[in-house]
């Protein structure tokens, strides 16, 4: 099956606007995707026609809600090659690793327990393993990556000790692209494994059954779905290992005034009323996107890196961070005299989005000796011709600060 991006861009119809009098060109991927025609009208069909509460009425709009809600997590173990039951609605990847910290980890690590974790992590799995060193006394063990921002699955290895309880780590950097080998370090260590999935879902197709995780995060919001939804997966035999996290409805059998007894998994994680439509609007996506391929889209945005990577090599006043060999369409880049914040801007004028900042990875830019970059991250609908827009937007801003 071929993979035709122009059909792929009239299908989100945001990419037909103009910027500051400009083609849109959205290059800010990372920080968001944008989102398809049939997500935007399954929301809207799921709001104008088919809304209720879920796993709580008799009536005839409660049912259809739920049998709209509940299939979404059928279509997100089809993603991930799992098994349904296996999946847990969240908001996204931060309530996902918050779960995994409060729920499995909290609960099971003492005073001087050791995680591995690298230093290419964004904030929301380095945060909630921060609580767990400031509440409990856990030790954080750094793993940092090569210069060329590749991450050997033997570093985090050789970052293990007798006192090492768990390992989390990223699929995909998002601020380098790094992909981290996730099968090489399952070779090496039985530990539980928590890897988030929030880059690397969009731009690979993930197979779960053979990665060797114990948990994977993916959030919606990347994923061209809404934000506010995402899942993460945990084995079974991990998911019986828990508690739970947040408490209210939904996640409880029954609430008596001294007791309490819990929903079976997946539910016992999922307090609350969720985000019914938000999910449905996942569902959507991720059918979108299984219906194009994802060995396609990943074939397309393996081009689409390469040629960008040539094109920007080719700018000897332009630094870019990280250059692994196994990378996502993601540059992050820095240029004397100019600060991130003036590129960023200065793109903005000619319709050219990028995110500007520490992009949620402060440990990775002291690393990499920057307190700011301009990132440039490319998703399935982007093509050359918007590389070649960036290149000149860059070389402009290069003419200006020089
Ligand atoms: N983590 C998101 C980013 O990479 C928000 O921009």
């Amino acid at each position: 099956m071929s993979f035709d991006v122009q059909a792929v861009r009239a299908d989100f119809p945001i990419l037909s606007r103009q910027v500051n009098g400009k083609p849109l060109v959205y290059l800010d991927n990372g920080a968001s995707a944008q989102k398809p025609r049939v997500v935007i009208d399954a929301i809207t069909r799921a709001y104008e026609g088919e809304y209720a509460n879920v796993h709580r009425g008799l009536h005839y709009l409660s049912n259809l809600a739920t049998d709209n809600y509940e299939r979404v997590r059928g279509t997100i173990a089809r993603f991930l090659n799992v098994p349904e039951d296996e999946i847990i609605f969240t908001s996204g990847s931060t309530e996902a690793l918050n779960l995994v910290s409060y729920g499995w980890a909290a609960p099971r690590l003492q005073a001087g327990d050791e995680i591995v974790l690298s230093v290419m992590e964004h904030h929301a799995n380095i945060v909630p393993w921060h609580f767990l060193r400031e509440r409990q006394g856990v030790v954080l063990r750094w793993v940092e990556p090569d210069p060329d921002g590749s991450l050997p699955p033997e570093k985090v290895l050789a970052a293990i000790t007798p006192r090492t309880k768990m390992i989390a780590v990223t699929h995909m950097s998002n601020v380098t692209g790094t992909v981290v080998d996730i099968a090489g370090i399952r070779a090496g260590t039985d530990l539980p494994l928590v890897v988030d999935g929030s880059q690397a879902a969009v731009h690979m197709p993930v197979d779960l059954a053979t990665l060797g995780a114990d948990f994977y995060c993916i959030t919606g919001h990347k994923l061209y779905g809404p934000s506010g939804s995402g899942a993460i997966w945990i084995r079974g035999d991990r998911q019986a290992e828990m508690r739970p996290f947040l408490g209210g409805g939904d996640m409880i059998r029954t609430v008596g005034r001294d007791v309490i007894t819990y929903n079976d998994p997946p539910l016992r994680f999922e307090a609350g009323t969720p985000g019914i439509v938000n999910q449905i609007g996942l569902g959507a996506a991720l059918d979108y996107m299984m219906g194009l391929g994802m060995e396609n889209i990943a074939t397309h945005e393996r081009a689409l890196r390469d040629y960008a990577r040539d094109r920007l090599r080719s700018l000897n006043w332009l630094q870019v961070q990280g250059d692994a060999a196994n990378k996502g369409a993601i540059f992050s880049m820095t240029m004397q005299g100019a600060h991130a914040h003036d590129i960023s801007t200065i793109l903005d004028k000619k319709g050219i989005a990028v995110r500007a900042g520490s992009h949620c990875a402060m440990p990775l830019m002291e690393f990499m000796g920057v307190t700011a970059s301009a990132r440039a991250s490319f998703a399935m609908y982007n093509t050359q011709a918007e590389v070649d827009a960036l290149v000149e937007g860059l070389t402009f801003c290069r003419e200006l600060f020089a």
